[in-house]
């Protein structure tokens, strides 16, 4: 019998029978290959030895600690550490410390006498050797394999029984008896099923490192985020140090937290005060900037959040933002000029959140709104305020979880006044900090920019 084929977007993962110059999913050009039509899936799931079903109440789950991974930044993310026979997802763009990170966290497992299976199908082992040494990584526990091929890899897992495997990149390995190249969806789908399956069945912590496309998300099948327990994005400037690691998908843990990572001269060190990371201290007062106090998962970090509103030259004004969500900037702007008589309609609005840092939480409304008024109405915060507050539609300051904690986190990084809503319940008062609560934002704006 023929083979059937079928022809995959490399973007999308979406099938077509015929050859199309654009993927009619995702309109991607040039996107589709040839690839054989329901890969003979073997059976990895046909062991023998596997358990039957078991009642609930009796499944155990304090036989299984989780495991540091000598990186408190990424245990944060994970939930508290790696948890034996999970399999995490991380994608990045090239040179921003994927292997670096991985690298790391093999060494500190075969430090704490674990043995670590590291596979380099990209690199070198004395490119990886040459990394280790920078790294000061000279734990024998870490045995290397430049390998990529499948059935090579899972022989080694076999024969060396690692509680670590880090697999370097999927996009480079294949297995021989399937059409198409490695990086194709079939290859990176099939190979990371086997790998999946051999760690779950051996309680073995997989690591896979995944290539980004140009658009940011982990190139290969969607599904591919499925088969796996958790997805971590490393993200960062490559010309800056800073680097944010952050779980989109995470079944052992929270997916609101964020890793602050620095890239030094010897790897990758945690921030030493993530708190005070997006504000500059001891500038001149600006129009146009405002600290926000956000909560990020379970910490608050101060971001500076900035705009700048000028008279718009070419027809239709422009409205750009980064770093905050730009349905709630339009609906600020719009409060602003019907609630606190700001006519910004004909002004270009730019809004940006400092240090490349995203900020979510409807708390950045009122930072957002303060700022915005303050560039309008050139006039500058007072110094050392910090704002947060969710603004409704009618111009009234919505209560903010988490009230006592930015009073505290303000407090300590020398934050002299807040402005919170008028809800807020009222806290332990702190001797250094003024909390003054406001229940609208013509009434904040003033407070902020004193009248
Ligand atoms: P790497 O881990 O190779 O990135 P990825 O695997 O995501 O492609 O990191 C590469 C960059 O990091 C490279 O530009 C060099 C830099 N680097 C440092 O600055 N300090 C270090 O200690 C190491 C190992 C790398
Ligand atoms: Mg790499």
């Amino acid at each position: 019998m023929k083979s059937r084929t079928v022809f995959v977007c490399s973007a999308c993962g979406a099938q077509s029978p015929k050859w199309v110059g654009r993927c009619t999913e995702c309109g991607a050009w040039s996107s589709l290959s040839e690839e054989a039509a329901e890969p003979p899936s073997r059976a990895a799931w046909a062991d023998p030895g596997r358990p039957g079903p078991v009642p609930l109440s009796e499944v155990r789950t304090d036989d299984q600690p989780r495991l540091p991974s000598g990186i408190g930044e990424l245990d944060r993310i994970l939930g508290g550490g790696i948890v034996p026979g999970s399999v995490t997802l991380i994608g990045g763009d090239p040179g921003i410390g994927k292997s670096t990170l991985l690298l790391q966290v093999s060494d500190s497992y075969a430090r704490a006498a674990r043995k670590v299976l590291y596979v380099t199908a990209e690199e070198s082992a004395i490119q990886t050797r040459m990394r280790a040494d920078r790294l000061g990584a000279s734990a024998t526990g870490v045995f290397l394999a430049c390998e990529t091929e499948l059935e090579r890899i899972l022989g080694f897992v076999k024969d060396l029984a690692p509680d670590l495997v880090v697999i370097d990149s999927i996009q480079m390995v294949y297995r021989s008896d399937l059409p198409g190249a490695p990086g194709t969806v079939t290859q990176v789908r099939e190979c990371t099923t086997e790998l999946v399956s051999l760690a779950k069945r051996k309680g073995i912590s997989l690591f896979v490192i995944g290539h980004v496309t140009k658009e940011g998300s982990i190139a290969g099948p969607r599904t591919l985020e499925h088969l796996v327990d958790t997805v971590l994005y490393f993200e960062g400037d490559r010309f800056q140090n800073l680097r944010v690691l952050r779980a989109v998908k995470n079944r052992y843990g929270p997916t609101d937290e964020i890793g602050l990572l620095e890239m030094g001269e010897r790897g990758l060190v945690p921030v030493a005060d993530p708190a005070r990371l997006f504000i500059t201290a001891g500038r001149p007062l600006l129009t146009g900037t405002t600290v926000l106090p956000s909560h990020v998962g379970s910490r608050i970090l101060l971001v500076e959040v900035q705009a700048l509103t000028t008279r718009a030259v070419y027809g239709i004004p422009a409205r750009k933002v980064s770093g905050v969500d730009p349905n709630r900037v339009a609906l600020i702007l719009a409060v602003l000029e019907k609630r606190a008589g700001m006519t910004i309609g004909m002004q270009d609005v730019f809004v940006n959140a400092a240090g490349g840092i995203r900020v979510d939480e409807p708390a950045a409304d009122l930072a957002i709104a303060v700022t915005v008024a303050s560039s309008f109405l050139d006039r500058p915060v007072a110094a050392a305020t910090a704002v947060a507050g969710e603004v409704g539609l009618g111009g009234e300051i919505r209560p903010v979880p988490r009230a006592t904690a930015r009073i505290e986190e303000c407090a300590r990084l020398g934050i002299a006044r807040i402005l919170l809503p008028a809800e807020t319940a009222p806290g332990p008062t702190d001797p250094r900090i003024e909390v003054r609560r406001v229940a609208t934002v013509r009434e904040a704006i003033d407070a902020a920019l004193g009248s």
